[in-house]
């Protein structure tokens, strides 16, 4: 099959009223991803090499992002939407150039399976004209039906053109289709709006196809793979379903999820096997985890690096081009942006480590802070291997601090300090001898002589 040709025309015409949004429908993510790209990858994990993008409400937003997510899909404006049909034909030029195989896809369906795409291109190859992926539904309202006869799909009836017996069908059109290239035109082009809604309906290209004697059938999928989103609460509702199988995958290869349920992944999470995530942690996009890895409770990491066997959290936040190498550790209420943590080095507590270089096997004491912006521009701290960083210690930026170098506790560090050196950057402590209590006194008679 590999050697058919394929092109995925995917329909995101529609303006998507009940998102209530300014964003048009498909670009409202799931994962972190724009839902219309999860059925770009689909197609493409189907063997789709072609993409056309059937654009109207939002257009030039929608080619903007598609420009990210598929960069080689062709965009096609369908200017008035006359129904899903009419839509597919605005790309005929693509269609045009002659592929086996056209699947059509809907931009706001982004839960379906490359299984099912792949298992209906099957059919094709064994010379079907039209395949069907359809699903059951114990509430099939605002569905099309698919009516068989025989074995044989024969029509796609709309919700509003169905009669009272039709309406009891529970099996449904999901919405995808995949279509024979040498046909899709004949088809698309015999379709017709003489229906409730007076649209051109895709739907129809099964009737006309089995009265051509063409072959015809539906194949069955999960209700997930059907799962149109026309509001925020189906929206939530396709995040919880891609969540859970993402977190199924995760532990199938090998991750410890303790509380699966309240972890959350982004469409391109990398995560080793034996690594442990505890309850209730969120990685955002860019986030890479090696073998043997602990991200402890509440920690929030995204567009990070996290070698082997590293240590993160609880409450740990890890912002973009952290970079943490093997066995490093960030512990609580640490917050580490754009910075390398070398081998083994530690950032145990409440510190800011920005723009920086933390070398291998360095100390950074509680509080500490790299003071790395001075609201124009951002400056890069550099701490060498094996030094050790007092709490409580500003280091302001450009600034370097040598390797096996001791920084006093307290300290704001505004020059570089050599290798090895001890620095001090803080006044030095003063004792009075019972000059505490003579205070005590004082301020004993004066707020009772106040009471008087
Ligand atoms: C469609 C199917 C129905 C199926 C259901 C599954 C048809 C006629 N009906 O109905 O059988 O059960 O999906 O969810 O195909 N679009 C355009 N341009 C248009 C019209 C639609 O781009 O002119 C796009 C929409 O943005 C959407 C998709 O096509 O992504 C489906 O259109 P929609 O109007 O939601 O179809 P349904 O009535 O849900
Ligand atoms: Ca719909």
């Amino acid at each position: 099959m590999s050697q058919r040709s394929c092109l995925s025309v995917i329909l995101a015409a529609g303006e998507g009223t009940r998102m209530k949004s300014a964003l048009p429908k498909v670009l409202h993510q799931i994962a972190g991803l724009p839902m219309v790209a999860h059925v770009v990858k689909a197609a493409e994990a189907a063997g789709a090499g072609d993409q056309a993008l059937v654009i109207g409400h939002g257009a030039e937003e929608m080619r903007k992002a598609a420009a990210k997510f598929a960069p080689k899909a062709e965009s096609f404006v369908q200017e008035k939407r006359l129904g899903t049909a009419h839509a597919v034909l605005a790309a005929r030029d693509a269609i045009s150039k002659g592929y086996d195989d056209v699947l059509v896809m809907f931009g706001d369906t982004p839960l379906i399976d490359p299984g099912a795409l792949i298992a209906a291109r099957r059919k094709l190859a064994e010379g079907v004209a039209v395949v069907v992926i359809g699903f059951r539904t114990p509430n099939p309202t605002g569905y099309g039906r698919l009516i068989e006869k025989s074995g044989k799909l024969v029509a796609i009836r709309e919700e509003k053109d169905c009669s009272e017996e039709e309406r009891e069908i529970t099996f449904c059109n999901g919405g995808l289709m995949a279509v024979a290239g040498a046909q899709a035109l004949k088809l698309l082009d015999a379709v017709g709006n003489k229906n409730a809604k007076g649209e051109y309906y895709l739907t129809d290209i099964v009737e006309i196809a089995s009265a051509r004697g063409l072959d015809v059938v539906a194949t069955e999928a999960s209700f997930e793979n059907a799962l149109g989103i026309n509001n925020r609460s189906e929206l939530a509702q396709a995040e919880g379903i891609w969540q859970a199988r993402r977190r199924q995958e995760a532990m199938l290869s090998g991750v410890t999820l303790i509380a699966p349920e309240t972890v959350y992944f982004s469409h391109d999470t990398e995560i080793g096997a034996d690594t442990i995530v505890e309850p209730n942690v969120w990685f955002g996009p860019g986030v890479k985890i090696a073998t043997g890895a602990k991200i402890h409770a509440f920690s929030h990491i995204e567009g990070a690096t996290i070698a082997s066997n590293c240590d993160v959290g609880p409450y740990a936040r890890l912002r973009p081009g952290a970079d943490l190498r093997q066995k490093a550790k960030v512990g609580n209420f640490c917050e580490v942006k754009q910075a390398v943590v070398e081998e083994g080095a530690k950032v145990n507590h409440l510190t800011y480590i920005g723009d920086a270089r933390v070398g291998a096997g360095a100390n950074i004491g509680a509080g500490t802070i790299t003071c790395n912006y001075d609201g124009y521009s951002k400056f890069f701290t550099d701490i060498g291997e094996g030094a050790f960083v007092g709490s409580n210690s500003s280091l302001v930026a450009p600034v370097t601090i040598g390797m096996g170098a001791y920084i006093a506790s307290g300290s704001v560090i505004t020059e570089s300090v050599p290798d090895d050196a001890l620095a001090f950057g803080r006044a030095r402590q003063k004792t009075i001898p019972g000059k505490g209590k003579e205070l005590r006194e004082r301020f004993a008679s004066a707020a009772a002589a106040k009471k008087k």
